[in-house]
């Protein structure tokens, strides 16, 4: 893997992404869904913010990505691209503003372009979303594939078993892939497959491959920030490094404050006026 310095452009694009691929620099990308997070992930670099429909599980509490609209992730892209100045932002299509009618998903996919600051859409799906894929971006919006496990698809199969463990099955989704590369996807999420499909889908396209459980040989990482800082601990795959334990700190935080309250110990005199 080459060593040499990320290019460290003034604002990540579909340009610098590939370029990044090309040269073997991996591309580290994170949710966020709000100011605060992103302001923080841009200022540290992170080359993509994706402002996923895991929304849906880590902000409003759903078990599931279905019930997020698209008027919701309108209102946390407007969150996150205002303050982004570096970071390459992607908003997450919702489930059902892109499967009923191409049309509809050019669409909905131009409002959030529209009314955000955002630098493109994702979609999941392979074959199936091709013409929705070949619409938006031929219209001129980077579009984001993601294939392997489709949480959107999660009642289907009915849990999240990694994806592509058999032949067959890998074959399918090393296909899909190809699909959204064809169609003009500018990049592909590949979620919780063997690390070798993972390598296998990343030597078979020329975009990059962003890998979630996908193993170490994808074009770049992402994580759900909830999840890699332990703030959201209800749902622990193998596949997230926990980077911290706010979920703790913050308990321990909260609890002193609590203390501090019933003790009459705050607010002290310098915090007083
Ligand atoms: O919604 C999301 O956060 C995602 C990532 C898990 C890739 O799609």
């Amino acid at each position: 893997m080459s060593l040499a310095s990320p290019p460290n452009p003034k604002r990540v694009t579909t340009r610098t992404i590939q370029e990044m691929k090309d040269a073997d620099i991996p591309i580290a990308c994170l949710t966020a869904y709000d100011f605060l997070m992103a302001r923080t992930l841009d200022n540290v670099g992170i080359d993509i913010i994706l402002v996923g429909d895991s929304v849906s599980n880590v902000f409003q509490g759903n078990n599931t990505t279905l019930p997020v609209t698209l008027e919701e992730m309108i209102y946390h892209t407007k969150a996150v691209s205002n303050i982004v100045d570096r970071a390459m932002v992607v908003t997450d299509l919702p489930f059902m503003s892109y499967q009923v009618t191409v049309e509809e998903a050019f669409r909905n996919a131009g409002k959030i372009m529209k009314e955000t600051r955002s630098g493109g859409v994702k979609v999941e799906g392979g074959k199936r979303v091709a013409k929705v894929v070949e619409k938006i971006s031929g219209e001129g919006i980077p579009t984001m594939g993601h294939v392997g496990l489709l949480p959107q698809s999660i009642l289907k199969y009915g849990g999240y078993q990694p994806r592509g463990r058999t032949e067959e099955e890998a074959q399918e989704i090393i296909e899909d892939a190809i699909a959204l590369e064809e169609a003009g996807a500018f990049a592909v999420v590949i979620e919780k497959v063997p690390a070798d499909l993972g390598k296998r889908i990343t030597e078979a396209l020329t975009i990059p491959t962003i890998g979630i459980g996908a193993g170490p040989d994808c074009s770049g990482q992402i994580l759900v920030t909830h999840d890699m800082l332990g703030l959201y601990e209800d749902f622990q795959p193998r596949f997230v490094r926990k980077y911290a334990t706010l979920n703790d700190e913050i308990s321990k935080a909260v609890s002193q404050y609590i203390e501090d309250i019933k003790n009459r110990s705050f607010p002290n005199e310098s915090e007083s006026y």
